[in-house]
């Protein structure tokens, strides 16, 4: 259940706030009664968060941009990453942008990044997925901002399609 947010609620940037994972830390932040906002690659999402959620799109072509979407911000909670290559969408592009959002919180006084990554993360990984976020995670270690990073295997939950297949 939400809250309406403290007069001195702290500013919380969740990537994907819409998306799978990304709700879970909107709907708990909210519920403590903090201000969410969101960057998104779909800002017309009709989701029950929608009037609760500050709505911004990613602009990782305009950084400026992405930087103000970011001020004010004490924590920014990264979710955003791409599942497998296809057409533009490649896993070097998912670095690149990555590496934009950590500079631009960086730019905007971000005070603390948490990343979702991945178990076995590694730069020299042969699997393109598990390299980028060995590559993100090397770069944001040395970025200087304060951050905290999460290596889950697998994230489950009541409409996780792969293990409740499994199941
Ligand atoms: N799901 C798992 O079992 C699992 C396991 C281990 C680690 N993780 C990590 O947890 C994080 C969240 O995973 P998730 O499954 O919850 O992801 P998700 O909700 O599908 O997507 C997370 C974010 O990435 C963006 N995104 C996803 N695919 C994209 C694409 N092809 N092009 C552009 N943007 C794209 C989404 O954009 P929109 O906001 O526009 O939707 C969203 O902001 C990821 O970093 C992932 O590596 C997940």
């Amino acid at each position: 259940m939400s809250r309406s947010p403290s007069p001195n609620a702290q500013v919380n940037v969740v990537t994907g706030a819409f998306g799978y994972t990304g709700k879970y830390i909107a709907r708990r932040l909210l519920a403590q009664g903090q201000q969410v906002r969101t960057l998104t690659g779909h800002p017309q999402h009709d989701s029950s968060l929608s009037d609760q959620v500050e709505v911004h799109p990613f602009n990782f072509d305009n950084p400026s941009a992405l930087t103000e979407s970011l001020r004010g911000a004490s924590t920014l909670y990264n979710t955003y990453w791409v599942r497998f290559r296809r057409g533009r969408v490649t896993f070097d592009r998912a670095v690149a942008n990555t590496q934009t959002l950590i500079q631009a919180a960086r730019e905007a006084g971000v005070g603390r990044i948490v990343q979702i990554s991945i178990t076995n993360p590694s730069d020299d990984s042969p699997l393109p997925y598990f390299r980028g976020k060995g590559v993100v995670e090397k770069y944001l270690v040395e970025s200087g901002i304060p951050y905290a990073i999460v290596r889950p295997t697998v994230v489950f939950g009541v409409e996780d399609i792969l293990l409740n297949n499994i199941a």
